[in-house]
């Protein structure tokens, strides 16, 4: 009902969110997860819908509904997600990469549940290293013209330094930074968004409130960005 009153700033665009954690399979019944809780990705997602876009949400496990009228697709591993993205990514304007995505997954993964040795000795996990689907997405987008990517990141220092950074190695035209572990799972968030400018700082606020002034702000950005 709501969303009737929101701005249509997005009306006719088409975007794409990533949103929540992945799982990194260990052997069946186990495996490495983090603890992204995808609120803000789907806030992202509802806030686009509000604002008239045509909206995709490829979603890591969560425990929250869909958002209304917008279509999602789940899956589990960070790997996935990229096939996931990749699959669709073709004809989106936005990518807003908002998932919390394992850098590494297990290398040496069993096919059965591991059993407990008896001498008390313990597996060695390895890893190898996931595909960056945000870098990914950039780059093709260097080539394509679209989309128009938008990345997280989550930092637990240093916020206004690394986030200028982490925006240009990813090749990306806007970065939205939090400090992460305080913002896990609750309901509101503090944000600061880095462009080519320089950054801007959101106030606290729930997330769906900055949800819709990042949307906002997306949608001032990408008019050079038409299909
Ligand atoms: N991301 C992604 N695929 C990955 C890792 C990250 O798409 N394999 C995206 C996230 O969704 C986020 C952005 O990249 O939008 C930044 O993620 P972050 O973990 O902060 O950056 P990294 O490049 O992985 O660097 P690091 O974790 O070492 O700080
Ligand atoms: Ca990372």
């Amino acid at each position: 009902v709501i969303a009737s009153f929101q701005p249509k700033t997005m009306a006719g665009k088409r975007i794409l969110v990533t949103a929540g954690p992945t799982f990194e399979a260990i052997d069946p019944v186990r495996g490495i997860t983090n603890l992204s809780s995808g609120k803000m990705g789907y806030a992202v997602a509802r806030a686009a819908r509000e604002a008239g876009a045509e909206v995709l949400l490829i979603s890591g496990p969560t425990a929250l509904p869909t958002p209304y009228g917008v279509q999602r697709i789940n899956v589990q591993s960070a790997q996935q997600m990229h096939d996931a993205v990749m699959a669709a990514v073709e004809g989106q304007h936005v990518f807003v990469a908002v998932a919390a995505v394992a850098d590494w997954r297990v290398a040496n993964t069993s096919a059965q549940k591991m059993k407990k040795k008896g001498d008390g000795s313990v597996p060695e996990l390895k890893f190898e290293q996931n595909p960056d689907i945000l870098a990914t997405v950039a780059a093709r987008t260097s080539l394509a013209g679209h989309p128009y990517c938008v990345g997280f990141a989550a930092e637990s220092e240093n916020l206004l330094e690394y986030g200028a950074v982490k925006r240009e190695k990813k090749g990306i035209p806007l970065l939205v930074g939090n400090i992460g572990h305080h913002t896990f799972g609750q309901d509101d968030n503090t944000i600061i968004l880095f462009d080519e400018n320089g950054h801007t700082i959101l106030p606290r606020a729930d997330k769906l409130t900055l949800a819709r002034q990042l949307v906002c702000e997306i949608s001032k950005r990408i008019d050079k960005y038409s299909l």
